[in-house]
């Protein structure tokens, strides 16, 4: 590509400096509660042996749950409290989204990207997410919610472990625009679709996730029972681009995919809408609170 900088880091040579940066810190209590998630028979308590392994985790958590996104007109003060007021599903999700939160702090603003910016679209596609999953198939969409929520896992990868190269190449998007996926293959070879499903397989992560991450871009490239999973979150990525939650600058893909994978979900349009609109709510909710709570 014109005017970027190529890295000579091989994408198993960036995987092997995920596992020795700080980006691993995470990776104990986020494997953890993926497979309280994806497991049906875990229970409440399997939760608390996972809490306590991480000390900090109980302050932060009581600290989101007693803020006013979550109000109740009780203050809770143990997990114990919280997991009756706010529940076993919520509270998975709370403790996945604040671990992951971590990896988005800092960082500088270049031109429409910053770290934060990549967070409230991926908070944006984790909700639209798991609410197609309430509303439109009747199941609780805790799968979808953290494939929505790591879905560009790889892009804070490449921020954080190839920073310079990655921050030209957000610069030069500014100025030729094009898919982030075309840029990063020819900046590194690969993109961050390839960096997230390497970094999901190495910290065993469920299947459906590691394909959730891996092909939200080529649905199609999906194992075929995952693909309606993988597509939604293609459809919850690019709504949330479209309704201004992107976080760099880029073309959408044809329009013509977008309305062929809401068909194959069998999803109406009218419903997808209203489903938009829950969430930009709720957003707005989680903006006033603050997107990073500490
Ligand atoms: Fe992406
Ligand atoms: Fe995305």
């Amino acid at each position: 590509m014109d005017g970027a900088k190529k890295t000579n880091i091989s994408l198993a040579g960036l995987l092997e400096l995920v596992e020795t940066s700080t980006l691993s810190s995470i990776k104990g209590t986020v494997g953890g509660i993926l497979s309280l998630i994806s497991d049906p028979t875990a229970s409440s308590s399997d939760l608390i042996k996972l809490i306590e392994l991480d000390p900090p985790l109980t302050a932060k958590i009581l600290r989101v749950a007693n803020s006013s996104y979550y109000a109740t007109s009780k203050t809770i003060g143990d997990i114990q409290q919280a997991l009756i007021w706010i529940g076993f599903d919520t509270l998975k999700e709370i403790i996945l989204t604040q671990k992951m939160s971590e990896l988005y702090r800092g960082g500088t603003p270049v031109g429409g990207y910053s770290r934060l910016q990549l967070w409230r679209h991926s908070l944006g596609v984790a909700l639209l997410a798991k609410t197609i999953y309430r509303r439109e198939f009747g199941e609780k969409g805790n799968n979808a919610y953290a494939a929505g929520l790591m879905h560009d896992i790889g892009v804070i990868v490449e921020d954080q472990l190839l920073h310079r190269e990655f921050m030209h190449l957000v610069q030069v998007l500014e100025d030729i625009p094009q898919p982030l996926t075309d840029g990063e293959n020819s900046c590194f070879g690969y993109d961050h679709g390839l960096v997230g499903k390497g970094l999901a397989e190495n910290w065993n992560f469920p299947a459906e996730l590691i394909d959730g991450i891996g092909f939200h871009h080529d649905p199609e490239g999906a194992r075929e029972e995952h693909r309606l999973f993988v597509k939604t979150i293609f459809i919850s990525d690019y709504l949330m681009f479209e309704q201004g939650y992107g976080y760099v600058a880029m073309p959408l893909p044809d329009r013509e995919i977008l309305q062929q994978y809401v068909r194959d979900l069998g999803l109406q349009w009218y419903a997808l809408r209203a489903i938009i609109e829950i969430v930009r709510e709720e957003l707005g909710k989680i903006e006033q609170k603050g997107y990073l709570i500490a």
